[in-house]
């Protein structure tokens, strides 16, 4: 049996013996580009925050990653302190977890180029995200935009991290970083640690209000389509009224009604109920009384996070001392695996 006691951020498991063990270690990282929604929520964030305690923590507002898309340079700037805002609204706690900006830790682009030597052109052309993005912004496929999976791959080696908690759509990106990392190890000598991605079941792949069929995105621009997390409690239940079922009336978890399916799992997750209760509950209901509820339920899970979101706002300085305590705490591990990635393949 394991016990765990808090001794402030670096604490420490200690078995029956007394003795300390390390905890694992996870990193994961998300994007200040457009609002964050609740597949966001669902599928990562919620997750961070509720595994704190069991893991070393890294957090990261990946704004490199975001200039793969155009940005204008000063809606980036705000847009990334406001994620790091809205990440501590949703419960990141400094005291648990290590909170900061990509762009600060030149070490991330510096291997990003080392592990780009060592990925094939095939292994990236098979990217889906890719795929998806390029089709999106026909106007603007950059190589950047193309190398997208080496900088993320070196955003989770950096740090030799045991897992990546992360929506489904970012499993491609893990395996290749898994794939890069093991070639490297075994071509040059041992350098990383091979992460395992962590995605949990429920949640890892929110659909989009308006069309069940696709992922809910930031980049989606139906006006129903997502869910925002600084949503006012009426557009909550508006999109939710307006969201996309089927004509028939049982309410029931059924894979083959994309729709409904997706809002029961969003119900399941925020209600923390399971799926034997939640049928009796609407046994004999129509979407209407389904539908009030789940409104209830979101709106009610993310009221404090807006609360606290607003208040955060207004009190930067708080949150930028928390930037640079993570900055602090990741940059040596950072400096250390580079360093080693450095000499192992001959740059020094
Ligand atoms: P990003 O910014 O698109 O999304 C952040 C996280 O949200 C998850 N997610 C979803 N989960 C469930 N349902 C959805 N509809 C949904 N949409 C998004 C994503 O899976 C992700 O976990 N490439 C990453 C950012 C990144 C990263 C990293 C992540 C850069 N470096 C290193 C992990 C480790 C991305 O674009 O996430």
């Amino acid at each position: 049996m394991k016990f765990y006691f808090s001794s402030g951020k670096r604490s420490k498991k200690i078995n029956k013996k007394g003795r300390k063990l390390s905890k694992k270690a996870v990193f994961s990282g998300i994007q200040p580009t457009g609002n964050i929604h609740l597949g966001n929520y669902l599928g990562a964030i919620r997750n961070w925050v509720n595994m704190q305690d069991l893991y070393e923590n890294i957090f990261c507002v990946v704004n490199s990653h975001a200039i793969t898309i155009r940005q204008n340079p000063a809606e980036l700037r705000e847009k990334t302190l406001d994620l790091a805002c809205m990440l501590v609204a949703c419960g990141i706690s400094p005291e648990k977890s290590s909170l900061f900006i990509q762009s600060e830790v030149d070490f991330h682009p510096a291997l990003a180029w080392i592990l780009d030597c060592n990925i094939f052109m095939g292994d990236m052309s098979r990217m889906t995200q890719f795929k998806d993005k390029s089709q999106k912004n026909p106007k603007n496929i950059n190589v950047g935009l193309f190398n997208y999976p080496a900088l993320m791959a070196a955003d989770i080696l950096l740090y030799q991290v045991d897992f990546v908690p992360v929506g489904e759509d970012q499993k491609q990106h893990i395996e290749l970083t898994r794939d890069v990392a093991m070639r490297f190890n075994r071509d040059f000598g041992e350098c990383f640690k091979v992460p395992e991605p962590l995605i949990l079941e429920s949640g890892a792949r929110i659909m989009g209000l308006d069309d069940p069929n696709s992922k809910m995105s930031k980049s989606a621009t139906g006006k129903n389509h997502a869910i925002f997390l600084l949503d006012s409690p009426d557009i909550i239940a508006s999109k939710i009224k307006k969201a996309t079922t089927d004509s028939n009336s049982e309410i029931v978890f059924d894979k083959s009604r994309a729709g409904l399916y997706n809002l029961l799992s969003i119900y399941e997750i925020l209600s923390k109920k399971d799926r034997g209760s939640i049928e009796a509950e609407f046994n004999g209901k129509g979407y209407g009384v389904f539908k009030n509820a789940l409104s209830e339920v979101v709106i009610e899970s993310l009221k404090p996070i807006r609360e606290s979101y607003l208040r955060l706002k207004s009190n930067e300085d708080y949150i930028r001392k928390i930037l640079n305590e993570g900055l602090e705490s990741v940059k040596p591990k950072a400096e250390a695996t580079y360093n080693r990635a450095k000499e192992l393949i001959g740059l020094v």
